[in-house]
C-alpha cells in the first residue's frame, strides 16, 4: 500500500467521504426513455447503470466497514422517476437512509431571435442549467449543510455515465491530503485529437479544462518534442472537492455556455411548435468552470481501462457495446464477477 491510499483509507474508514453523482440527464441519446441511470447495460444480470454505480459503493462498505452517504442530483424532468426506480430495487441492498437525492436548477430556453420561449402551457420553457449548477443546488438543498453536520470532509463528484468510474478511491483522497489541495480530478490520456472529452489545463495560472466543443482545432493537434498532445489529460467527470472549496464556489456564479438544441414551443400565435433541427439555445453552467476560483489542485492519471467506460451514445464509440466490454473485461481480469 503506498502513502497515498494509506492516508486516503484513514479518511474514508473515519467516515470522511461522501460520493456525489450527477444523473440529471435523460437517456435520450442512447433511445432510452427515462434517467440515463436506469438504462439496462444489457450484461447477463441486467443490472442498470445506477445498480452498476451502486455496487461499487457496496464493495467499499465491505472493504473499510463504512456506509458511505450517496447523494444523486437529479433534475425536474426526472427525480420522480429516478427516485421511484431506486425504492422499486430496494435501493439496490444499499442503506435507503444513506442515499439522498437532490435536483439541480433550470434556466430559460432562447429561441433564435433572442426571445425567452414559452412551453407547451404558456410559462417560461426551462432547461436543465448544467452541471456546473451543481454548487448553488448543493448549497440551496442544503446538502453542504447535512454533510458538515455529519462530518464529512471530502466529496467526490462524478458523472452517471461511466460504468467504471471509481467514486471510492484512497490514492486520489490521499494525493489531495498530501498535497494539501483542495480539490483534484482524475485524467485519462487522450486517444487522439478528435475524442469528444474535455482536457485539464492551465488557464490564466489557475487549473481549468478546455471543453471538446470548445477547444480550437490547432489546440488540439498541438504536440510535443515526444510527438504527444500537449493538450492531453482528459477529463472523466471524476474530482474530488474538499468540502471547504465546495462552500467556497457555491458562493459565486459560474460563466453560462450556450448550446443550440432541439425544442418544442408555443409561438406568438398560441401554436405548439417542432423541431428536426437545433432551434433554440440552453445555457449550461460547467462543473469543471470552478476549478479556476482554486489555487491548484492534484491531478491523477489513471488507466483508461480501468476507469473511463463512458456510455453516450446508441451505437459506435462509447456505446452500450463498448461500455460493457470495458466493464466485463475489467471486472473478469479480478476475478470478482
Ligand atoms: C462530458 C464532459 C467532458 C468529459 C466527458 C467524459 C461536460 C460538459 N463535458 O462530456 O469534459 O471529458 O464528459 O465522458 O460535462 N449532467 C447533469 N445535468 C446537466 C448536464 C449533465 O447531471 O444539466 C450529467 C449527465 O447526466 C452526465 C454528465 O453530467 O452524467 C456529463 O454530461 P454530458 O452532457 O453527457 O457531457 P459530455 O458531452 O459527455
Amino acid at each position: 500500500m503506498n502513502l497515498y491510499s494509506s492516508k486516503g483509507i484513514e479518511a474514508i474508514k473515519e467516515n470522511k467521504l461522501a460520493v456525489v453523482t450527477m444523473a440529471g440527464g435523460q437517456g435520450t441519446r442512447l433511445g432510452h426513455n427515462g434517467p440515463k441511470g436506469t438504462f439496462d447495460l444489457g450484461l447477463p444480470n441486467h443490472k442498470s447503470i445506477f445498480e452498476i454505480l451502486c455496487d461499487t459503493l457496496i464493495l467499499a462498505k465491505n472493504t473499510y466497514g463504512v456506509t458511505i452517504p450517496w447523494y444523486l442530483m437529479t433534475s425536474n424532468e426526472n427525480n420522480l422517476a429516478t427516485v421511484n426506480f431506486f425504492e422499486e430495487n430496494n435501493y439496490f441492498g444499499y442503506p435507503k437512509e444513506a442515499i439522498h437525492f437532490f435536483k439541480q436548477g433550470e434556466l430559460p430556453m432562447v429561441g433564435e431571435n433572442g426571445k425567452i420561449l414559452l412551453n407547451e402551457n404558456g410559462l417560461i420553457k426551462l432547461a436543465a442549467n448544467g452541471h456546473g449548477g451543481i454548487f448553488e443546488s448543493m448549497f440551496k438543498n442544503h446538502v453542504l449543510e447535512d454533510m458538515k453536520s455529519i462530518g464529512i470532509e471530502w466529496i467526490f463528484i462524478g458523472g452517471v455515465d461511466n460504468v467504471l468510474a471509481k467514486m471510492v478511491d484512497p490514492v486520489l483522497m490521499g494525493l489531495c491530503i498530501s498535497n494539501s489541495t483542495l480539490a483534484g480530478g482524475k485524467s485519462i490520456v487522450k486517444a487522439g485529437p478528435k475524442e469528444k472529452v474535455g482536457v485539464f489545463c492551465k488557464r490564466n495560472g489557475k487549473p481549468s479544462v478546455v471543453e471538446y466543443t470548445e477547444i480550437s482545432e490547432e489546440m488540439a493537434n498541438a504536440t510535443d518534442k515526444n510527438g504527444e498532445l500537449v493538450f492531453g489529460e482528459s477529463h472523466i467527470i471524476c474530482n474530488l472537492f474538499n468540502i471547504k472549496a465546495l462552500e467556497a464556489i457555491s458562493k459565486n456564479s459560474l460563466p453560462y455556455h450556450s448550446a443550440f438544441k432541439k425544442a418544442s414551443y408555443m409561438n406568438e400565435e398560441k401554436q405548439i411548435v417542432t423541431s428536426d433541427v437545433p432551434n433554440a439555445y440552453k445555457f449550461e453552467a460547467f462543473i469543471f468552470d470552478a476549478f479556476s476560483t482554486l489555487d491548484d489542485m492534484s491531478i491523477l492519471r489513471v488507466k483508461r481501462e480501468d476507469e473511463f467506460a463512458p456510455v453516450k451514445n446508441a451505437t459506435g464509440v462509447d456505446s452500450p457495446e463498448t461500455a460493457r466490454n470495458l466493464y466485463l473485461n475489467y471486472w473478469n481480469n479480478l476475478n470478482i464477477i
